[in-house]
């Protein structure tokens, strides 16, 4: 996995730098070539002496003293995958707001490969607002973050902020590079967004949905090699390598995916559908003085349902479930009833999680009866989730059914 792929590791000025020298001796001892990058605060905890030694190369600090004019193009475009470790909180302000100040915040900028990042620093740092904002962006970029732990700090404070330990630096870039581009050369179709179903002129009958889910599985597809359609009802920024088609209704959100489905590869329905509209739409504004109008409600189509029912073979159907009591028995029955491959039930009842948050916590149940479960977590992590899941039911299907009996 690691053999071969050259990893640029940025360290930054903490405490924790001593410890890159271990995620440095790790990666080599498993084969990767790593280019170390030290920023002029990491000179004050560790000597590039140590890192030179141990790394795969002599440590480069700056944009003016190296061999090269252009050190920075030179590394971001040749790596497989740049690593910070640690993360300081101005790293990692500089990085989310796009400013180059040194070699390293010039490479993080002057990349297209994946990025882990790995903060430490003191606690109220770490939880301060303004950190966990640029953490925040970050993540929303698709840049990897690896928590830090809760522990002995410096100076002998115990807290959240600590580097993650070199193990676990190492599995999370592991991961990374596996899942690489996994999902190249298909076309993956999300849905995003609340239905908005007009009453009149000017009203709506709407829902709480934010659009933010679809927006993170349709980010991670991309950043995943795949071909993205994204059927929205939202305005949010439009991920990289995404195209967007914008609807407003249940309706118009399902003319466009029974256009899209039949070269779909991937369907991930994310989008909360209205399930009643009004039978009759008032042609101006509705006035008060017209009396309390009575708005009879006829159901919507069910797109996901009619999606099940015409489902080309190989293509791998996801719904999502928003429920409020029996979780896995209501998710279980759309998955039978609509005829999924997998579906990704949440609880939008319980604090932090679903419509118009950041993050979700959520169960998804395969056809087969496979449950895993994620703990509270950004959406991008269980875009990650969901996307891995569904590479494993592709994978799986494409089995031949006679190996298929003899892998049981
Ligand atoms: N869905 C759909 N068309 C609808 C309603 C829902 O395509 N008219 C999709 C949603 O996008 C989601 C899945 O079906 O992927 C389940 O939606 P949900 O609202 O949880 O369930 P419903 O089928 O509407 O059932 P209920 O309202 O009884 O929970």
């Amino acid at each position: 996995m690691l053999a071969g792929k050259r990893i640029v590791l940025g360290v930054t000025g903490g405490i924790a730098a001593y410890k890159a020298v271990e995620v440095s001796r790790r990666l080599v001892d498993a084969g990767a070539h790593v280019v170390p990058v030290m920023t002029a605060g990491a000179e004050h905890f560790i000597g590039r002496t140590t890192l030179s030694a141990l790394a795969s190369e002599p440590v480069q600090t700056s944009l003016w003293d190296e061999a090269s004019p252009i050190p920075h193009t030179l590394l971001g475009q040749t790596a497989d995958l740049i690593v910070v470790a640690p993360a300081t909180a101005r790293l990692l302000a500089a990085y989310a707001a796009g400013l180059s100040t040194d070699l390293l915040t010039n490479v993080l900028l002057a990349t297209r490969a994946p990025v882990v990042v790995c903060p430490a620093m003191h606690t109220e740092m770490w939880e301060h607002p303004a950190v966990q904002a640029n953490v925040a962006t970050l993540r929303s970029r698709g840049v990897h973050i690896v928590e830090p732990e809760e522990g002995r700090l410096a100076g002998g404070d115990v807290g959240a902020g600590r580097l993650a330990a070199p193990e676990r630096i190492v599995a999370a870039i592991e991961a990374v590079l596996s899942a690489g581009d996994d999902l190249a050369g298909l076309h993956v179709v999300v849905s995003a967004g609340g239905t908005r179903e007009p009453i009149d002129a000017v009203r709506v009958i709407a829902n709480r949905s934010s659009g933010k889910q679809g927006y993170a599985v349709a980010a991670e597809a991309a950043a995943r090699g795949a071909r993205v359609t994204l059927v929205s009802t939202v305005d949010l920024p439009v991920p990289g390598g995404v195209v967007v088609r914008t609807v407003e209704t249940a309706a118009q959100m399902q003319a466009a995916l029974t256009e899209l489905a039949p070269s779909a590869d991937v369907i991930v329905m994310a989008a909360a559908v209205a399930d009643f509209r009004p039978v009759v739409v008032a042609a101006g504004k509705l006035k008060k003085d017209q009396g309390i109008p009575q708005i009879v409600l006829e159901p919507t189509p069910d797109i996901l349902a009619g999606l099940g029912a015409s489902k080309p073979a190989g293509q791998v159907l996801v719904g999502f479930a928003a429920e409020t009591s029996d979780l896995l028995a209501n998710a279980e029955s759309k998955l039978q009833r609509k005829n999924l491959d997998l579906i990704v039930a949440n609880d939008v009842a319980a604090p932090g999680v679903g419509f118009q948050h950041d993050t979700n916590a959520v169960t998804l149940v395969q056809r087969g009866g496979e449950v895993d479960t994620i703990a509270l977590t950004d959406k991008r992590s269980i875009a990650r989730a969901i996307l891995t899941i569904v590479v494993g039911i592709r994978a799986a299907s494409t089995i031949p059914n006679s190996k298929r009996s003899l892998t049981k």
